[in-house]
Order: structure tokens, then C-alpha cells, then sequence
């Protein structure tokens, strides 16, 4: 059952239009992550009016958390072929978006294109990087393979056991701190109407009228398209109907910063090994990452999380012992049944999904702003992004055909 609203709202409390033309909001976007900012940037440079709610500020929950991979290709698993063709338009959208971005925000997040190593620190785990290898070159990414020497060469402070390497040169990496907030600037620069500290407490989801949006402060907004992109809290949004209910929930992920040098670096590409990943900034942090924890919203970060970071690193970068810690935090990945977005129209007219991001919701920032503009702008999805709707987890048929000769 869905939680019952009270209807007679309609009168003092309702802040939608009265003061804005006679109108109703055109497009109300929930959650100011890295979704939330890209599609209300989108829709407010297209001439829309677009409000943007946000319970705290904006970018400090799973964007805040992020370590800013843009990993196509190392994030790539067996059965993720169709994501891999969103991922990959990302990477290809990234120079001109950031350009943009810039041009909108006065503000370029560090951007950093030595590409990613993905390493086998013994003999033992180069059966299973050349497996690796071999699936991601079959789908026409562009890696090359290392041979021990060749990656010590690139990187002198990897462990001298350091087998082989599969180079991927186009995962990149971009500081997602710096990025939310030019999105952000990018956003009201553009003539977005940004909502900090304001919740949304419940939803009334009509079909056939405006969305009712519910704020804890009482005010109650209106609006022709609503956008969800609260990333692992979309599903719980109270009054969601069942039918527009994502199937996402929140994966935990633990992580810390080390502060090199920034003159004598001991990293320069992004790094994987089995256990962890080290993502070098240019100021000098090193963030190492990740735990994945099926643990609900429980955001303690925990000595076993930190101790396996720690221990995975210095497996790779022994040198990492000397490094003060700088800083430890975990976030919550929106991750969905599948572990791909769910991008775009839901069986309620006017209700729109951006979430279940999981590990690749900064990579995908440019599609995400891209495709939900296009779906509310055009009513269209671009094609690439249309096997990623809500509609693929449509229940079953359970009705099975009659057999057309009944024995007696
Ligand atoms: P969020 O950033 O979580 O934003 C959702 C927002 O909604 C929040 O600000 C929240 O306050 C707001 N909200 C929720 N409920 C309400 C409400 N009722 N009212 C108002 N506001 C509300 N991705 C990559 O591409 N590369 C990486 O290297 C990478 N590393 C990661 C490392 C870790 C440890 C984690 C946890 C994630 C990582 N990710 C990475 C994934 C990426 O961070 C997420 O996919 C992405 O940030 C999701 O963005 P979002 O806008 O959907 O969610
Ligand atoms: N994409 C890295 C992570 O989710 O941990």
C-alpha cells in the first residue's frame, strides 16, 4: 500500500504557481548528486525552469564518496556488453563536456588522462588478468598488455614482483568533488532554482495531472516532470507507486586518503590489483578504495574496511607506509538488481527515473544529464540509452498459453 497524502492541500500551502506566472514547475529534480546536477544544468540551459531539492548540500553523498574513476573498460564484467556501449559514450562525451562545463561554471574539476594499470602482483594472478584481457579485447576495448618490466618502467614504485599489466588508456579520472560543485555553479549560472536543505518528505503521483511534491518544511510544490535521482534513497521516497519503484538499494563503500608528495608522487596512472584501486590526484592525495557492503544505510567506516584497503595497497605500493592518512569516509553506491541504470520514463506519465548508478555514476554524468533533458525535452530517449528504462524489469507474464488440443 501506498502511503495515503492528504488531497486537500490545494489551497495556502501549495507553492506552486501562484508566484510564478499562473504556472505549474515545469521539472522538479530530487537529490543534488552527480545526477540530479547534470540533468537540471541540461534542462536549465535548454530555457526551462527547473527546481532542484536537495536534504543537505549538494554532492556529498555517494559523488562526495567517489573516487572519480572513469573506468569503462576496468569496471567491465562478463553479461555488462550492453553497459559497456553507455560507458563508452561517456568516455567519449567527457573532453567536451568538461569543456562545457568550464565555459558554464568558470570551474574545470582536474581532470587526468595517464590511463589505468590493472596489475598482477604474481605469477598467480596473471592466468586470471590475461582471462581478463582477452574478454575486454574481444569487445574491441583499447588495451595493451604489459609484461612485468614494462609496467615497473611506467610505475618504479609498484612492488618488484609485479607480473603484468593490462594498460587501458582511456580510463581516465576526474576529481568528483571539484566536479559536483561546477555542476552546481554550472546549474544556477544557467538559471536553475537550487533548494539546499530542503527534504522531500512525501510524493502524490497522479497520472493524470501534476506531481505533488512534499517538502518536510510543509510547503507542498507541483510539478509537470518529476525527476528522482536521489541515488540509494530513490526507492524509499514515501508515496513512490509500486509500479515506478526501482529495484535499487545501497551498497557500501569504505575508502581513505593517504597525502603523497605532489612533487615526487609515488603514483601517476590509476591503479588496480585484485583487492583494491589507487587513484592519484595531482595535489597529491591517494585515494585508495573500495569496500562493497551489502550493509543498508549503516555508513560506519570500520577497522577491518580500513585494514583491507591498507593491506591491499601495500601489497602494490609497499612505499604507502610512510604516507599520512589524510581521510576516511564510505557512501552509499545506488546499485540495482542488475548493476546498470535505470534512465527515463516510469509508467507514471511525468515521473522520471535517473539512479541505480552503482560504480559508474560519475563516468556516466555526461549521459545521465544528456538522455533524461532528451526524454523530458523531446519525449524520447536517445537509442543508447533505451535498454536501460524500468520497463526491463517487468514481472513475468504468469499466464500460460491454453494448450490447443485438451486430452481427455
Ligand atoms: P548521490 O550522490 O548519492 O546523490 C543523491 C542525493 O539525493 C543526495 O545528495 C541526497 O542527500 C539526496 N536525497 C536523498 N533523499 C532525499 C530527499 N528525501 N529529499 C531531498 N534530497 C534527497 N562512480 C564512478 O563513476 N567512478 C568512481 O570511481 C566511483 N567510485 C565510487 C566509490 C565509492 C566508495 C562509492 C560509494 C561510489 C563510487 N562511485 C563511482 C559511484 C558514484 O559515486 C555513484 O554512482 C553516483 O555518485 C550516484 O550519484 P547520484 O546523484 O545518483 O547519488
Ligand atoms: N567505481 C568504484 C567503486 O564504486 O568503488
Amino acid at each position: 500500500m501506498e502511503p495515503a497524502l492528504d488531497h486537500a492541500s490545494e489551497g495556502s500551502n501549495v507553492a506552486d504557481t501562484k508566484h510564478r506566472n499562473g504556472e505549474r514547475l515545469q521539472t522538479v529534480i530530487i537529490g543534488g548528486g552527480v545526477c540530479g546536477l547534470a540533468i537540471g544544468w541540461q534542462l536549465a540551459e535548454a530555457g526551462q525552469q527547473v527546481t532542484l531539492l536537495e536534504r543537505e548540500r549538494c554532492g556529498q553523498a555517494a559523488t562526495h564518496a567517489a573516487a572519480g574513476m572513469l573506468a569503462a573498460a576496468a569496471e567491465c564484467e562478463p553479461g555488462e556488453e550492453q553497459l559497456l556501449q553507455l560507458t563508452r559514450w561517456a568516455q567519449e562525451l567527457w573532453p567536451t563536456f568538461l569543456d562545457r562545463l568550464e565555459a558554464a561554471s568558470g570551474l574545470r574539476p582536474d581532470y587526468r588522462d595517464e590511463g589505468t594499470l590493472v596489475v598482477a602482483l604474481n605469477r598467480d594472478e596473471v592466468d586470471r588478468l590475461r582471462f581478463r584481457h582477452d574478454f575486454q579485447s574481444a569487445l574491441g576495448l583499447p588495451l595493451q598488455w604489459l609484461e612485468g618490466r614494462e609496467v615497473r618502467e611506467r610505475e618504479p614504485h609498484l612492488r618488484q614482483s609485479a607480473a603484468a599489466a593490462i594498460y587501458s588508456l582511456e580510463d581516465h579520472q576526474v576529481d568528483n568533488r571539484q566536479l559536483a560543485e561546477g555542476l552546481k555553479r554550472a546549474f544556477v549560472n544557467a538559471g536553475g532554482e537550487l533548494r539546499e536543505h530542503t527534504e522531500v518528505a512525501a510524493l502524490d503521483c497522479p497520472e493524470d495531472s501534476a506531481k505533488r511534491i512534499h517538502l518536510a518544511n510543509g510547503e507542498v510544490l507541483q510539478a509537470e516532470h518529476l525527476v528522482l535521482a536521489a541515488g540509494a534513497w530513490t526507492r524509499g521516497l514515501p508515496g513512490l507507486p509500486d509500479a515506478a519503484k526501482p529495484p535499487v538499494r545501497p551498497l557500501k563503500g569504505q575508502s581513505l586518503a593517504l597525502q603523497m608528495d605532489p612533487a615526487a608522487p609515488l603514483l601517476e596512472h590509476v591503479l588496480w590489483t585484485e583487492q583494491v584501486y589507487c587513484v592519484p590526484r595531482r595535489d597529491g592525495r591517494l585515494i585508495i578504495g573500495a569496500t562493497v557492503e551489502e550493509r543498508g544505510f549503516d555508513d560506519s567506516v570500520t577497522a577491518g574496511g580500513l585494514y583491507a584497503l591498507i593491506e591491499g595497497a601495500r601489497r602494490a605500493l609497499p612505499g604507502i607506509e610512510d604516507l599520512p592518512l589524510l581521510e576516511s569516509w564510505s557512501g552509499f553506491r545506488p546499485g540495482c538488481r542488475d548493476d546498470a541504470p535505470v534512465l527515463g520514463s516510469t509508467p507514471v506519465p511525468g515521473l522520471h527515473l535517473a539512479t541505480g548508478h552503482h560504480r559508474n555514476g560519475i563516468l556516466l554524468a555526461p549521459v545521465t544529464g544528456h538522455c533524461l533533458a532528451e526524454q523530458i525535452l523531446t519525449g524520447e530517449m536517445p537509442e543508447a540509452a533505451r535498454p536501460f528504462s524500468l520497463a526491463r524489469f517487468k514481472p513475468r507474464s504468469t499466464n500460460r498459453k491454453k494448450p490447443l488440443l485438451q486430452s481427455a
